[in-house]
């Protein structure tokens, strides 16, 4: 007889072990619009694992300009980009986009991970290669498994001497280099200066996901090819909208024979609805209080240096953060879960990274910050990391 297919569920005991060790951080209920202060499992905390780096997510602005998309559009495109679900308003804020980060074109996905399996799956097939970062995100990976034949090849993270191994061991095929620009987890950002060198030494194309960048660094926000002036080296850019545009949607953009090329191969695209109006409304106004309002962009990056220094004071082990995604080392998974669990119970939401993540023994309490944090809030953390991290002794 044939093995039961769920066995495997019924033998799936971690998330029980976790919740009888009263400490499973995953799936919290957030009961208030999402800010540094918000409403979670029926009480405030302070966040510090929101990717709402603009604190653009409740501005009064876009939740008009979603309200107005759905009077106007009514609450769905009802079917793909392909067919009857592209807007006018799809159409203006991928022009938006493409004049952002200076391209010639670009298209809008119903979310960032479909923009990277449409855009990685099209653009590299059979006897092609996806060079990739070892820590790449997840959707990369995803994408290139999606690929009608294309191989991946992987470096070591940000280590350009393996980067040129592996371009060499693949020399004589057509190549597409892709990486994160800000690292989702570690925070930490692509050296373009080196990657864009060697990309032009070995003909390899290069894609670049903005989805931590976007409005976070570079000129008006519009990421790290623009930070390291090389934004016209970069190939394909994508990013996402769930982040600093304060909804959810991700772009592509290139030039426009490459649009046109993935919108009419990406299996992603066609193949599932549109981003629904109120979405689309919400990334029309982000993107003009992003240029309207520099000073957010400011307060973010001056707020990430104050707690990458203040966390190094504690004693944390603070990795390679570059950004305001600042990973804190803690130890063994559980140290982490209970790390969650004592910040929680502080008033603190951050998130655990644990396992097959981040290597054995590495676990990390991943913070992140907004631009609308105050003074009284960083405080309020550092007095918390403070007082947990000295009692499981991890600083
Ligand atoms: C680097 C990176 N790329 C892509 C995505 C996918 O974007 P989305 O969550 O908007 O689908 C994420 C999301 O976490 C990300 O961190």
């Amino acid at each position: 007889m044939s093995v039961d297919i769920f066995e495997k569920c019924m033998e799936f005991h971690t998330v029980d072990d976790l919740k009888n060790a009263g400490v499973y951080p995953y799936f919290r209920r957030v009961e208030s619009q999402q800010g540094p202060e918000t409403i979670v499992d029926g009480s405030k905390k302070v966040v510090v694992c929101s990717n709402n780096y603009l604190g653009l997510a409740s501005h009064p602005k876009v939740i008009e300009a979603s309200a107005e998309a759905a009077k106007k559009y009514g609450t769905s495109g009802t079917g793909s980009r392909f067919l009857n679900g592209t807007s006018d308003l799809h159409e203006k804020v991928e022009r938006k986009f493409a004049k952002l980060v200076g391209k010639e074109a670009a298209i809008l996905f119903t979310t960032g991970h479909h923009s990277n399996l449409g855009a990685l799956q099209a653009l590299v097939g059979k006897g092609e290669v996806y060079i990739t970062d070892k820590l790449d995100h997840a959707s990369i990976i995803d994408g290139c498994r999606l690929s009608f034949g294309g191989e991946m090849a992987r470096f070591r993270h940000n280590d350009m001497a393996d980067l040129e191994r592996v371009l060499k061991k693949n020399e004589g095929k057509a190549m597409l280099i892709v990486v994160d620009g800000i690292f989702s987890m570690e925070g930490d950002i692509a050296n373009l200066p080196e990657i864009t060198a060697l990309a032009k030494k070995y003909n390899a194309g290069l894609y670049v996901d903005e989805a931590h960048s976007l409005g976070v660094i570079g000129e008006n926000g519009s990421g790290t090819g623009s930070y390291f002036n090389m934004q016209k080296d970069v190939d394909v850019v994508m990013a996402t909208a769930s982040k600093s545009l304060a909804s959810i949607g991700g772009f592509i953009a290139s030039g426009a024979k490459i649009i046109d090329y993935i919108k009419h191969i990406a299996r992603p695209m066609i193949f599932t609805a549109s981003l629904p109006p109120a979405c689309v409304g919400a990334i029309d106004a982000a993107l003009d209080l992003m240029a309207a309002e520099p000073e957010r962009r400011e307060k973010l990056t001056s707020t990430a240096e104050k707690m990458k220094k203040e966390f190094k004071l504690l004693g944390y082990d603070t990795n390679h953060s570059q950004s305001p995604i600042i990973p804190l080392t803690v130890g063994s998974d559980m140290v982490a879960f209970k790390m969650w669990k004592m910040l929680f119970d502080e008033g603190v939401f951050a998130s655990p990274v644990v396992t097959p993540a981040v290597p054995e023994g590495h676990a990390i309490i991943r913070t992140s910050y907004m631009a609308t944090h105050t003074d009284d809030h960083l405080s309020f953390i550092l007095d918390k990391f403070s007082k947990v991290g000295k009692a499981l002794g991890v600083i």
